[in-house]
């Protein structure tokens, strides 16, 4: 089999920078090496060590440049690609007029398969490997999604969006819809190749409790699927699930209550919680996902990310497509460490990092699979030009330490700062 050894600077992760001091739990080499062999990481230590020890190797030497895992991207909407950027709308206005007739598009097979390509591609030059994706209410979409990913070799989560109320007759499903045809899309998909399913009712306002309840019932039955859905982004929004579901004690109770609570969901958004949901959430050991470009974007809120970390809850990051503003990662760290000085505290670039990879990938019950720099995780690559432009060149040639120097492509990077993406074991 062959052996590709890749050089270059390397950063990775032996524990979680929110919970121990990050210098503790950060592994960065100037003088790096990452062997890989049949779509898997073998070995990361130093040039000098892995050239000896694998003199067959054939080597690509990065110099200077970053290697760090694929980017995860913990929630996003892929049919929502075209319409990223549609202006003035707050969240259910948003919904109504621009997401729903665009995602109504995505029942002809052949739009969804145009979408789920033009997605991935774009993601993959933005460095982003592996994404969680919901698709829409039409099971083409799924398949579209789960095609494209294999075609690109990509290790990548989606699912069936579920709705019966609340949106336009050409989109929503019935309750045993629902059912059936998630059931059949996990029959299909679930853990073929790189694929992994997660049940998906949009939120609890376009769901019955009937349908809630169906679909609580099919993650019972299918345990090892995720359940993805939305949790208190915006302050109407709660509103009217407190209107819908008058005796629930508060959103989160609206999943708690038919089935869908558990460590394997995954809640995007999660902006405005009761003391007593994020107890919950961290003792179900649930993961929330912050969206930080969309938050702003839709005008939702200030993610209360430190106080998350602290109180113990799983946490991922994401691009929210479409209604996050931009498919980069590096932007969705810069728009998340902007967020976090607004409530009074600076993400270390590490912590930054982290939720763009291991936390992202622990979310979504992928750690030591994607996201990790470590033997025996899948070859996903990023290799991250720390001087991609002139604007952070000039900045990154003044810093004293390595996080001085990564710190200006967090914080204005993109896709230039590409310099080459790995899937599985091949650059792209
Ligand atoms: N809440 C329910 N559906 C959506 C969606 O598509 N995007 C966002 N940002 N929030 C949602
Ligand atoms: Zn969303």
């Amino acid at each position: 089999m062959a052996l590709n050894l890749l050089i270059g600077q390397t950063l990775g992760f032996t524990g979680d920078p929110f919970q121990q001091p990050w210098q503790e739990v950060t592994e960065h080499r100037r003088d790096g090496a990452v062997l890989v062999e049949d779509g898997h990481i073998r070995a990361v230590g130093t040039r000098a060590n892995l050239s000896v020890k694998y003199p067959q190797a054939t080597v690509t030497d990065y110099g200077e440049d970053l290697i760090v895992p694929g980017f995860v991207d913990a929630h996003v909407h892929y049919p929502q690609t075209a319409i990223i950027a549609s202006w003035g709308k707050r969240l259910i206005d948003w919904l109504n007029t621009y997401t729903f007739p665009e995602e109504m598009r995505l029942s002809d097979p052949n739009y969804a398969a145009e979408i789920a390509e033009r997605y991935l591609d774009i993601a993959l030059s933005h460095g982003t490997t592996t994404m969680a994706s919901y698709c829409t209410t039409a099971p083409t979409s799924v398949n579209a999604y789960f095609e494209a990913a294999a075609q690109r070799g990509m290790r990548v989560v989606g699912g069936k969006t579920c709705m019966d109320r609340n949106a336009p007759e050409g989109l929503i499903d019935t309750t045993q819809r629902a059912y059936d045809e998630s059931k059949a899309l996990i029959d299909t998909w679930h853990c073929k190749g790189r694929a992994v399913y997660a049940i998906t009712p949009r939120f609890s306002p376009t769901s019955t409790p009937e349908q809630l309840d169906a679909l609580g019932a099919l993650w019972a039955e299918r345990p090892n699927c995720l359940m993805q859905t939305h949790l208190s982004e915006q302050t109407e929004e709660i509103t009217w699930v407190r209107e819908l579901f008058p005796t629930t004690r508060d959103y989160l109770d609206t999943y708690a209550q038919h089935g869908l609570l558990g460590a394997r969901g995954v809640y995007g958004h999660a902006i405005h919680l009761e003391p007593c949901e994020i107890d919950q959430l961290a003792e179900v050991g649930a993961s929330v996902i912050h969206c930080p470009t969309s938050n702003m974007f839709i005008g939702s809120g200030l993610f209360d990310l430190m106080g998350l970390a602290k109180a113990k809850v799983g946490l991922g990051l994401a691009s929210d497509i479409g209604g996050g503003s931009n498919f980069s990662m590096l932007r969705t760290m810069a728009a998340a460490y902007e967020v976090a000085q607004l409530r009074g505290a600076a993400p270390h670039p590490a912590q930054l990092m982290w939720l763009a990879s291991e936390g992202s990938a622990h979310a979504l019950h992928l750690q030591g699979k994607v996201g990790h720099l470590g033997a025996g995780a899948e070859a996903d690559l990023c290799v991250l030009n720390l001087k991609s432009t002139q604007a952070i060149e000039q900045r990154s040639h003044n810093a004293n330490n390595f996080w001085e120097a990564l710190f200006p492509t967090i914080m204005m990077g993109d896709d230039r700062a590409m310099r080459q993406v790995w899937v599985a074991g091949k650059p792209l």
